[in-house]
């Protein structure tokens, strides 16, 4: 945590970055909101850091994010600029923001963004704010981010109209979603949708444990079984999956990969709520002149955390939550 003088703050700067979310639109509204109504002007960086580094950049007005709380993706542009882990980099994309007249930031993105916004503090002494908006939700410190919400209805929707079919057919069918460090969509889509079992980046799987829990659920009398796998490191994870099932067991498991659908979307009423109440108050951090810091939530309640410890530690899935999934396959 770390603290500059508000008192000259006269323009602050958005910018989307990472994974697009939905909800990011809605959180760029409130920051924009929050600023002009507390006198402070505001410009929109295009593309996330790229956006700095090239000066791409816009004046925003009340206007400017008129009719975009429903929208998916975000109006800004997202994008993951991998040289910003240069200091070179981070040097110059400092000198555009001062020369912009730019006074403080606020990020809406992952633990990646936050590490380059943390170094924008430490290094040049840009006051910034961080929002998460993710909808992996891996994000360390907070409870939600913005995005996750609406990325588990709209797998759990998918899964739904699988199930109809897998029912129909009495088959077993793998759905892999996304998450390619973190478990937190496949956990809940997995227990909201009713899943025999998960694969989380997490937590190892032995492929024995696996093939007895489908053979005692067939024994039990079940005839359809959905698998959630997340992505994890090699999207398309879930046809090795469905590989081994063939050979080490001889079961004929179905493949449905949701890839980036889940990215998109008109954002849920909880994301839309979350995403303004997290960029209401990263301005009004700033205001009272905090840097270095995330704002998120716990037990539904603001909160904020060290910026650098979002981006450094890790957030555990529920494992209540994974225990529960087995217990109701029965
Ligand atoms: O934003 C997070 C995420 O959606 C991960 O779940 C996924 O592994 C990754 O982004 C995919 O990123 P990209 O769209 O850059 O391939």
């Amino acid at each position: 945590m770390a603290n500059f003088n508000a008192k000259n703050l006269k323009k602050i700067g958005v910018y989307t970055s990472g994974g697009d979310a939905p909800g990011m639109n809605a959180a760029i509204r409130a920051v924009v909101r929050t600023a002009i109504y507390h006198k402070l002007d505001v410009v929109g960086f295009n593309n996330g850091y790229l956006g700095m580094l090239n000066s791409n950049s816009l004046d925003l007005d009340l206007r400017s994010v008129a009719n975009i709380i429903q929208k998916g993706g975000t109006f800004l542009k997202s994008g993951r600029c991998l040289e910003f882990k240069e200091a070179n980099t981070r040097k110059k994309a400092a000198e555009n923001i001062k020369t912009l007249g730019v006074d403080a930031l606020v990020c809406i993105g992952g633990d990646g963004s936050f590490q380059g916004a943390h170094l924008l503090w430490e290094e040049h002494q840009i006051p910034v704010i961080g929002v998460p908006g993710t909808i992996d939700n891996d994000i360390f410190g907070s409870d939600n981010s913005i995005g996750f919400d609406t990325a588990v209805n709209t797998a759990l929707e998918a899964i739904d109209r699988i199930r109809d079919t897998a029912a129909s057919h009495d088959r077993l069918f793998i759905v892999e979603v996304m998450g390619r460090n973190s478990g937190f969509i496949a956990t809940s889509v997995g227990l909201a949708g009713g899943a025999e079992d998960i694969f989380i980046p997490e937590i190892p799987y032995d492929m024995k444990t696996i093939l007895n829990h489908i053979k005692q659920s067939i024994e039990r009398g079940k005839k359809s079984s959905i698998l959630i796998t997340a992505e994890g490191h090699k999207p398309g994870r879930a046809y090795d999956l469905a590989e081994s099932l063939r050979k080490q067991g001889n079961f004929d498991a179905k493949v449905c990969i949701l890839g980036h659908i889940q990215r998109g979307g008109a954002p849920t009423a909880i994301d839309r709520i979350l995403a303004s109440r997290l960029g209401h108050q990263a301005v009004l951090e700033l205001l009272n002149g905090q840097s270095d810091l995330m704002v998120g939530t716990e037990a539904n309640k603001l909160i904020t955390a060290p910026l650098e410890s979002s981006a450094h530690s890790k957030k555990s899935v529920d494992k209540e939550l994974i225990d529960l999934i087995q217990v109701l396959a029965l």
